[in-house]
């Protein structure tokens, strides 16, 4: 039975009162596709051990990351098997679905994609990766993980309802039906919600304080350059990418179309000391107009991160990951569709910004546990000289993990930002948190006020 036919019937019996005993009981445990894939989501049964589900590593309660120490201050996951580690800080899954599919083949035309390199395509087919990844949930086969599923009658009545009577005739059918299943829980309004300080901001639900407007025409004004990677809308430059914009209701204008700040560098709102929570009614409607801001270009650059050298350090004594430690993180080059060109590698696909202040640590690495911290390494990465020192260590900034490839242009600043500049970005990236990530926001440093 098509999905149409089997949600329009499962309409009918709620609106006449059907009991869950009536033909349709699985879709009464599963009411949309997007139900049954959140519940795959978080089902340990899909790893060989029974302990690890995706949302081990992507906790839907706190940001879609994964917020367990792991040994190694939460930089990267540990596997089912309760011993492996892996190399790379797992990303947030709130809007990773307005990632467009993968395009690309070097690493100026490189765009979209899931992962930090790209490598899957799209969703659903990312998600058929990790139940079979031996340090993640280390199943050895798709007819093994079927027959997990196959152990859950209520998952069994779905899949037939949703896919059809023969979904389990064939193991792939099966399989790719269980990855659009969870890919359909990545794409429901419940993982991006669009209902932050910032969002509620756009619609006149809240009224941003000073801090964090000013903190907004900063990180929109050429003066921070944040924009030049961190905008899905507001963006500069060529390939100007609207993800899978699925203009949500009532709020994207839609369509491609210039960017309403206009296609040439430099342009933009005015210079970061001249931040003016005036300018707010010029940008906000034109936030509201352009439709979802995901902060990301879902391009791929090197923005000088360094490499993790105690996540390297405890990694070697525990003998793990040596082929990793031996040759470090080759970012973009990573991903088989990309040439061969060096110029690829230590390049990352640019992140959404969105949850930010509630899923440390950063980078790809984790190597930064503040948000703070971040935006001073943005500061000395575009000039600043007399931000020698990453707060963090007390020593100066470490060099790039790959020099040869840092987008030196697009990260430089005019002029170097000031501490309070810096707070204000900080207290601006506070207000992109979801409402129900809101709870887990760290309090305010000593010296930041946000008001
Ligand atoms: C053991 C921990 C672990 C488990 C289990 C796990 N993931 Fe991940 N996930 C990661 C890490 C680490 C990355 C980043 C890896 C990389 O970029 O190479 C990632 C990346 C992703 C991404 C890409 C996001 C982006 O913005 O690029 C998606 C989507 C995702 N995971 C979904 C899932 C789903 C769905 C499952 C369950 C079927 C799952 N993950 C299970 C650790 C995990
Ligand atoms: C040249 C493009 C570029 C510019 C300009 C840029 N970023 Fe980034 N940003 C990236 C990339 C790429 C990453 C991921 C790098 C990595 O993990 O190695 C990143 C990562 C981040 C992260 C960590 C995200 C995470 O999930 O760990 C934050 C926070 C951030 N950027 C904020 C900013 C701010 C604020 C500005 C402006 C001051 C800015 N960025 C300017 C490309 C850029």
């Amino acid at each position: 039975m098509s999905k149409k036919v089997t949600q329009l019937v499962f309409s009918i019996s709620v609106a006449l009162g059907l009991s869950s005993t009536s033909a349709f009981a699985a879709t009464d445990a599963f009411p949309s596709l997007s139900s049954l894939g959140k519940s795959l989501f978080s089902d340990t049964n899909l790893s060989l051990s029974r302990t690890q589900s995706c949302s081990s590593c992507h906790n839907a309660e706190q940001g879609f990351i994964d917020n367990r120490d792991n040994g190694v201050e939460s930089a990267v996951s540990l596997g089912h098997d309760g011993i492996s580690l892996g190399n790379r800080n797992a990303p947030t899954l709130s809007y990773a679905a307005f990632s467009p599919n993968f395009t690309g083949t070097n690493a100026n035309n490189a765009s979209g994609g899931q992962f930090w390199d790209g490598r899957a395509a799209s969703l659903s087919n990312q998600a058929e990766g990790p139940p079979l990844n031996a340090i993640e949930m280390g199943m050895l086969n798709k007819a093994d993980v079927i027959s997990r599923l196959q152990e859950n009658t209520d998952y069994v009545a779905a899949f037939e309802s949703y896919f059809g009577n023969t979904v389990f005739d064939d193991v792939e059918t099966a399989y790719t039906a269980m990855a659009d299943s969870i890919a359909a829980f990545e794409e429901s309004d419940e993982v991006s919600p669009f209902d932050s300080k910032f969002d509620q901001a756009l619609t006149g639900d809240y009224s941003l304080s000073n801090s964090e407007a000013r903190g907004m025409n900063l990180f929109f004004s050429p003066a921070s350059g944040c924009v030049r990677c961190h905008s899905t809308v507001m963006g500069q430059g060529r390939n100007q990418n609207r993800g899978n914009l699925q203009a949500r209701g009532g709020r994207g204008a839609g369509g491609r179309g210039n960017p309403p700040f206009g296609a040439g560098r430099g342009t933009g709102l005015g210079g970061a000391g001249a931040a003016n929570p005036s300018r707010l009614d010029n940008i906000m409607p034109r936030l509201a107009a352009a439709g979802n801001e995901v902060f990301s270009n879902f391009r791929y650059f090197n923005n000088g991160t360094p490499s993790n050298t105690s996540l390297n350090s405890f990694l070697q004594s525990v003998g793990q990951q040596s082929e990793f430690l031996a040759t470090g993180d080759q970012g973009l080059l990573n991903n088989p569709l990309i040439n061969r060109n060096a110029n690829s590698r230590g390049r990352f696909k640019v992140p959404t910004l969105r949850n930010i202040a509630v899923t440390a640590p950063y980078m790809h690495n984790g190597v930064f546990k503040n948000l703070n911290t971040v935006i001073k390494f943005y500061d000395h990465q575009g000039g600043n000289q007399q931000r020698i020192n990453n707060p963090e260590t007390g020593t100066a900034w470490q060099a790039a993990e790959v020099p040869e490839t840092v987008s030196r242009r697009r990260l430089g600043i005019r002029n170097a930002m000031s501490d309070t500049d810096i707070n204000n970005l900080e207290c601006f990236l506070r207000t992109l948190t979801d409402q129900k990530f809101e709870q887990h926001l760290p309090t305010l440093r000593e010296g930041l006020s946000c008001s």
